[in-house]
């Protein structure tokens, strides 16, 4: 069974989608086989990866009983990835969706999803939200990508604390795979300040040391439904994923991935 990690943060317009999906795709450069699962009822991952054109069903349909496993799985055309949508097609099925990751239902089918992956990247919604809480049940670690904005340095502990209470509550073996610092501007001097005062603030081992930098292509690629991998101009941009993914399997071989 291969690791599942949910990307989550407190806050939208971090890059969690953008993370998603770019990492998903270096990691399979990596040789990684990946299934990618679009847990957000806005369907962001879905839309970010053209995946709304190819299928509108996904997990809503499966969670009624109305397809099954084997359906709703999606291969992205490109590399060993796969994909899974919310399939949210009405109003309801937000409701409907939000209930089932709240009672724990979304979160054991996406256990019985990940056979046969190295890793399943899971994208969530923003918010502290109880149904959050509860899909951290069933996943292996967290990956939280994180903007220097000046609310992040009160925002950051409180989403810190959300995972640690999780552990304790309700999933002991549940790991912080790391914070990245995403859309980071390093001629933007509060950013650079915001960056500093927040790596003094907590252990160095919590950061990965792969900056994601706020660039034109990602917005790009994002337009065009693509991961920036297949915008095929900017080998910065890329890159920066590439980095991204590499660190995190030597991070995982090392064990240094945080428990605490
Ligand atoms: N590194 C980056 N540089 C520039 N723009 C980015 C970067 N990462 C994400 N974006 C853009 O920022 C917006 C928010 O990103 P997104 O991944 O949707 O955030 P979230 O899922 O946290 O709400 C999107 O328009 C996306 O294209
Ligand atoms: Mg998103």
């Amino acid at each position: 069974m291969g690791k599942i990690i949910a990307i989550a943060s407190q806050k939208g317009g971090v890059g969690k989608t953008t993370t998603c999906l770019n990492l998903a795709v270096s990691l399979a450069g990596l040789g990684k086989n990946i299934l990618l699962v679009d847990c957000d009822p806005q369907g962001a991952l879905a839309a970010a990866s053209n995946l709304k054109r190819i299928t509108d069903t996904g997990l809503v349909q499966l969670l009624k009983g109305e397809l099954e496993e084997g359906d709703i799985v999606v291969p992205a055309g490109w590399r060993s990835l796969a994909l899974v949508g919310c399939g949210v097609q009405e109003t309801d099925d937000v409701f409907f969706l939000e209930r089932e990751t709240a009672n724990g239902n979304l979160g054991k089918a996406i256990r019985a999803l990940s056979v046969g992956y190295d890793y399943i990247l899971l994208d969530t919604q923003a918010g502290l939200s109880r149904g959050l809480f509860q899909l951290f049940s069933d996943v292996d670690s967290v990956l939280l990508p994180c903007t220097c904005k000046a609310t992040t340095v009160k925002t950051l502990p409180l989403f810190l604390k959300f995972i640690q209470q999780a552990r304790q509550s309700k999933n002991l073996t549940l790991q912080l795979e790391g914070v990245v610092i995403t859309l980071y501007n390093e001629f933007d001097p509060c950013a650079v300040e915001v960056s500093e005062t927040i790596q003094e603030a907590f252990p160095q081992e919590i950061f990965f040391r792969t900056f994601i930098p706020l660039l034109l292509s990602f917005e790009q690629a994002s337009m065009r439904a693509i991961p920036v991998a297949l915008l095929k101009r900017d080998t910065f941009a890329v890159l920066a994923y590439d980095r991204l993914a590499f660190e995190l399997t030597e991070r995982q071989k090392r064990g240094e991935v945080s428990g605490e």
